[in-house]
């Protein structure tokens, strides 16, 4: 079978590794595997081209993705879908793996809903807010990499009475401000799951300033759209300077991890196969894998894992 991989939205560390593991297990199983370049614009333009083993060598630690990924507003529009998949029928592909998020799900369940096509979605963001997935790929990565920029903004914060904020990225979702909070010990973390209580934080960390602390470091979530606000609250409740960061996209690149690479080769692998499993996306819990109905799992909102939650005392 004539097999396409196609990487939509935001790029994700471990996608190098997956097209890789996509490559090599596609021709051990006997099918061809086809790249399809820059996301669904590229779908649409029809930059569709047969992949070979030497086309993947010397990419899997890379960070980013070697084909490419759009954020494609043209999709939305039938003229171009029925474009896209002509583009796919031209080169004989019958079904399609897409690595992105529950939006590009979306996208691709109304296009094999309209055209004889289907797809297998494995969730690749650094969000992390796929639901019945415990795991995307890029988060392990993403994760390492703001634990690198918040030990180092320590270094600095613990040598100046001051206090940062810093943002993390993850739209509504607050994964990856809430473990980066447990992981460097952050004293503050504002994540959109939970209504921040500026009371209590500000009676226990006054007591913990008049006992000596001298430093402070503050995680909020991008989807809280506080960063300025708490910096300010900081500022005025415990007579310190502060500092903002925002991580931005650097959170975005880096070498995948070695957590990342494995189960970035072992989504793929699952997906490939499980091919009569049609429209479904892998998702992965604990180290199992299993697959959800894409309906279920674009009705079914995400929710922040709970023991995470337990850890930042979030939850009793
Ligand atoms: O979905 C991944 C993500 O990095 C989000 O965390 C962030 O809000 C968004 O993409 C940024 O998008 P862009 O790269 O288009 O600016």
């Amino acid at each position: 079978m004539r097999i396409g991989i196609v990487c939509s939205g935001g790029d994700a560390p471990g996608m190098n590794a997956a097209l890789k593991k996509f490559v090599d297990v596609a021709h051990y199983l006997g099918h061809e595997p086809y790249f399809i370049y820059d996301g669904y614009e590229g779908m649409i333009d029809g930059k569709i081209k047969k992949a070979a083993h030497e086309d993947v060598s010397g990419i899997l630690h890379r960070g980013g993705t070697i084909i490419r990924s759009s954020r494609s507003k043209r999709f939305f529009e039938y003229k171009y879908r029925k474009q896209a998949y002509d583009n796919l029928k031209k080169e004989g592909i019958e079904h399609i793996i897409v690595l992105g998020g529950d939006g590009s799900f979306r996208g691709l369940n109304v296009l094999s809903g309209e055209f004889d096509i289907s797809f297998t979605g494995i969730p690749a963001t650094i969000d992390n807010d796929i639901s019945f997935s415990d795991y995307a790929i890029g988060v392990d990565t993403a994760l390492n990499v703001i634990r690198d920029c918040v030990d180092n903004i320590r270094d600095t914060a613990s040598s100046f009475r001051r206090a940062f904020v810093i943002e993390t990225m993850g739209r509504e979702c607050g994964y990856l401000a809430a473990v980066s909070a447990v992981a460097n010990g952050a004293e503050i973390c504002m994540i959109p799951e939970i209504k921040f209580d500026w009371e209590k934080n500000k009676n226990r960390l006054k007591e913990e300033f008049e006992n000596g602390r001298s430093y402070m470091i503050a995680i909020v979530a991008e989807g809280c759209d506080a960063t300025q606000k708490m910096a300010k609250w900081i500022e005025e409740s415990f007579d310190i300077e502060v500092r903002i960061t925002v991580l931005g996209h650097v959170q975005r690149g880096g070498k995948p991890t070695v957590q990342e690479r494995l189960i970035a080769g072992e989504f793929v692998y699952e997906a490939l196969n499980n091919l009569d499993k049609k429209n479904m996306v892998v998702v992965r819990n604990g180290v199992n894998y299993d697959f959800v109905d894409i309906k279920t799992l674009t009705s079914t909102p995400y929710k922040l894992d709970e023991k995470v939650l337990k850890l930042l005392n979030f939850l009793d």
